[in-house]
């Protein structure tokens, strides 16, 4: 799509003031796309919305308030990022997470089928899959999700299924695994609180290694689980920089606009990485010695997740660039550094 028929295209971005929602209203903002951010703040951060963007402050449980904003919009397309996403809180919260993910999504959909809003593209998750044999994972595999968070993302999968089948709405699905790292600008990162994600504690302890009050000496990093059968141990991630994550976002968005065929695509980096080995990275990239403990396992973590993205490469023409674990916990470094976290 060149930029000036990006310029065209409005879209609504729910949860574009969290991690990931941020980082894309950025990148869709300066492809040309005319953006409207829709947020509760629940988790995200205002200062995040791109200056660029109209935001509202909406939950997505008003399904009138969402009607009016998509009536008013008249947007080509939804980039759905809002939800809940901690992966331990799902199994002691279900409810939490079937409101937040499925029953205001099901709004956002019916918001968009009444507004005659055709095209969205979904954070969708590898947790879908579970614990699958198969690895590198494909898209074919069978989901089996083994937290609740994973239910409540395929369920939505499911509902975007019926509101294609039924209402004529094409969907992309993107399935991402550990999204991490921050945009190069030094402006967006990483910011959950409470925080849970693996990348983000490490370097909190890396800084509570010089820093005596730092929250790292009252809740030291705990590495979940040692016993699990890989090779050190600890479980296997995928890790991929949120900006190749977001790149194929706005690659997936013109797909969807040009094809309007509904998908589903994994994005990773296709190189599984364990809980120690993305420690001793943070050390080389700190240069400061990491202290944590041992933990007993967290309810919910399979043991590997390594995708296979060769589908989103053949298809959307996708390829990440900032592959290297260093290179995206430097630029988490660098985002957290200057927050002074
Ligand atoms: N971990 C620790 N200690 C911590 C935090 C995490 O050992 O303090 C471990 C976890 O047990 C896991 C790995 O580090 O093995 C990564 O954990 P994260 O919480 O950073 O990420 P998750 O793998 O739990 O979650 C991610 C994505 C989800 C995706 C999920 C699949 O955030 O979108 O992987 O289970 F669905």
């Amino acid at each position: 799509m060149s930029l000036n028929e990006a310029s065209k295209k409005a879209v609504l971005v729910t949860g574009g003031a969290g991690y990931i929602g941020s980082h894309a209203v950025k990148v869709l903002c300066d492809s040309g796309f005319t953006v409207t951010v829709v947020d509760n703040l629940s988790a995200g951060h205002l200062a995040a919305v791109d200056v660029r963007a109209r935001f509202e402050e909406m939950d997505l449980g008003d399904l009138a308030g969402l009607c009016d904003v998509m009536e008013r919009g008249r947007f080509d397309a939804v980039m759905h990022f809002a939800g809940s996403i901690e992966v331990g809180l799902s199994m002691k919260e279900p409810d939490l997470f079937f409101r937040n993910n499925v029953v205001c999504g099901q709004n956002l959909l019916e918001a968009m089928r009444r507004a005659g809003c055709g095209n969205i593209v979904f954070s969708s998750t590898a947790a879908v899959y579970g614990s699958p044999k198969q690895v590198p994972i494909p898209e074919t595999a069978r989901l089996f999700p083994t937290n609740y968070y994973g239910v409540t993302k395929m369920l939505f999968e499911e509902l975007l299924k019926s509101y294609e089948v039924f209402y004529g709405i094409n969907y992309i699905a993107l399935r991402y695994f550990n999204a991490a790292g921050a945009d190069s600008s030094g402006n967006l990162g990483e910011a959950h609180d409470p925080e849970t994600h693996l990348i983000p504690l490490v370097l909190r302890a890396a800084a509570g290694g010089f820093a005596a009050d730092s929250p790292a000496k009252t809740a030291p990093l705990k590495i979940f689980g040692t016993d699990y059968d890989t090779p050190d141990g600890t479980c296997i991630r995928d890790y991929i920089h949120v900006t190749d994550l977001v790149k194929a976002h706005v690659l997936a968005l013109d797909y969807l606009l040009r094809n309007g065929k509904s998908d589903v695509f994994n994005l990773a980096n296709g190189k599984g990485f364990s809980v120690r080995e993305v420690i001793s990275a943070a050390e080389k990239v700190t240069g400061k010695k990491i202290p944590y403990k041992d933990a007993a396992r967290r309810e919910g973590d399979p043991p590997v997740l390594i995708a296979d993205c060769s589908k989103a490469k053949k298809v959307l023409g996708w390829e990440p660039v900032h592959s290297s674990l260093e290179e995206i916990i430097a630029s988490a470094h660098k985002w957290h550094s200057s927050q002074n976290r």
